[in-house]
Parts: structure tokens; C-alpha cells; sequence
């Protein structure tokens, strides 16, 4: 399974050129405590301090490709798929797709005072599907979940590997162009990772291209055939999975 020359020869899906991010952050000082609000807003921009997430990191996503984000905690790997989606603004350099990401996370549309089974309504209504689709699927995807005898209760009540059940099954029900999924498996059992990273392997196979932020090398290996390794913001090493993993591997040794 290596990020081989055919895959090189899909057309280009993603293409992320020189992207830099950077995030505005107030630090509290030790000022702020007595001093109370007013204290806080005079501080003013004193207390404003930049965190440069990602510095300068390109690459081309080509269709077919399954695409492992890998490097340490904080390395910017969620701000990479942040920016890949258009949630984060680059603040140089660009990043363009042949159409729009799918942040796997319909979490936005889903409600937790409702029942799994409204919220499945509420998913797929966010994912452009029609009222007769949804009822179609609907099956399928408390089939995927494994959440039957839940579905009538409110998401709140469920466990966070429930509710991330839920929507991993509403979000993958569809073929997306470019799927981008962050360390939406973690929280799943053993069981459930087999599956959605099969579904995951699923998606690509029908030419879609896949991102997959993990800390599971085991899911990346089995589902990227091409791995990113980022570091400090800088892209480290981009080749096939094994090689990637291997050196990413050895660095933390
Ligand atoms: N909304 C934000 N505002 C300010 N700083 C942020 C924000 N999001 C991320 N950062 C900072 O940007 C850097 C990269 O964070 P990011 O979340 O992209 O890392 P990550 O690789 O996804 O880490 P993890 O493995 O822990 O999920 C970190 O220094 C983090 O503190
Ligand atoms: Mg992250």
C-alpha cells in the first residue's frame, strides 16, 4: 500500500500552498487577578500573544488518496484540517479544493436535549439530504451505530463513545469528494474502529479522498496509504504510511 505513482496520477483534489496560521491569544497575566475586568481591558494588546500553528506547510491531495495526519500533540494538525475545510483562515499562502471539504462532524447540527433518532433527522437534513432519503437511511445508519435500543433517548444521556457512534454513522452514510475526519475513532471500541475505518476505506475506494487525523498508528496504517507528519507546525515527512510511521515513530523513542 504505498502512495504510489498511480495514486500521483489522480487529479489534484487538495492543494495546500505555503499556508501559514497563526492564532491571536490573550494570555491572562499575573495583573489580571485583582484587578478585575476593567483591569483585564486596560491591559489591552499587552496581553495579546500570536501562536504560530502552522508555518509554511505544502502539499498536493490527489482523488483516492486516504491521508494520515500524523505528529505530537499541538503540532497543528487540527489546524491544518481547520484550514483544509475553511473554518480557519490562513493568514499566508492558500489552500484549494476541487469542492468543498467534509469535516466529519455534523456535531454542529446535532442537538443533545433530542433523541438520537430527531437527531439523525437533524444530521442528514444538514447534509443536504431529502426528507424520503432520510427515511431510507435511517436504518442503515442505527444499523451502523449500534445504538438501537438507545435511539428513543436524548443524546445527552449517551456515553461520549455513544454520541461519537451516532455521528460517525450520520456523517459517513454519504460518499463525500473530500472527507476529513479528527480522532473522530478514538472514542469508539475496538469493534466500531474496525468498522468506520473500513467505511473509511469504503469512501475512498468510491473516489473520494480521505484526511485522518489519529494517534493510532494502528488506524493509520490501516486506513492512509500516504502520511503527513507535522511537527512544531512544519511538515516533517509526506510518503507512503509505512515509512512515515516508522520515522515518526523512532523520533519519539
Ligand atoms: N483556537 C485556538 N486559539 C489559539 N491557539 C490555538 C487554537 N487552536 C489551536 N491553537 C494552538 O495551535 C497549536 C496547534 O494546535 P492544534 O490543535 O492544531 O494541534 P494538534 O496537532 O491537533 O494537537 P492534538 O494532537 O493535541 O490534537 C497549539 O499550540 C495550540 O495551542
Ligand atoms: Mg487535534
Amino acid at each position: 500500500m504505498a502512495a504510489s505513482a498511480e495514486a500521483q496520477q489522480q487529479p489534484p483534489v487538495v492543494v495546500v500552498d505555503d499556508l501559514h496560521v497563526k492564532y491571536q491569544v490573550y494570555a491572562s497575566g499575573k495583573s489580571a487577578g485583582d484587578a478585575g475586568i476593567r483591569g483585564l481591558l486596560k491591559r489591552g494588546a499587552r496581553g495579546l500573544q500570536e501562536v504560530h500553528a502552522l508555518k509554511g506547510v505544502s502539499f498536493v491531495a490527489h482523488k483516492n488518496e486516504s491521508i494520515g495526519i500524523i505528529g505530537s500533540n499541538g503540532s497543528g494538525k487540527s489546524t491544518l484540517l481547520r484550514a483544509i475545510t475553511g473554518l480557519t483562515p490562513p493568514s499566508s499562502g492558500a489552500v484549494y479544493a476541487s469542492s468543498r471539504p467534509n469535516l466529519l462532524g455534523v456535531g454542529a447540527a446535532l442537538i443533545n436535549d433530542v433523541s438520537g433518532n430527531d437527531n439523525i433527522t437533524l444530521g442528514c437534513l444538514a447534509l443536504g439530504y431529502s426528507r424520503d432519503e432520510i427515511e431510507e437511511l435511517r436504518p442503515k445508519i442505527i444499523e451502523f451505530s449500534e445504538l438501537q435500543e438507545f435511539i428513543d433517548f436524548p443524546m445527552r444521556t449517551y456515553s461520549s463513545g455513544m454520541s461519537a457512534r451516532l455521528k460517525f454513522a450520520i456523517a459517513a452514510s454519504k460518499q463525500h469528494d473530500i472527507l476529513i475526519v479528527d480522532e473522530a475513532l478514538a472514542v469508539g471500541d475496538a469493534k466500531f474502529r474496525a468498522r468506520s475505518e473500513a467505511r473509511i476505506r469504503e469512501i475512498r475506494e468510491n473516489a473520494g479522498t480521505v484526511f485522518l487525523v489519529s494517534h493510532s498508528m494502528k488506524s493509520i496504517r490501516d486506513t492512509c496509504n500516504r502520511s503527513i507528519w507535522i511537527e512544531k507546525g512544519v511538515l516533517r515527512l509526506d510518503g507512503p504510511t509505512a515509512d512515515v510511521v516508522k520515522a515518526y515513530e523512532a523520533s519519539r523513542k
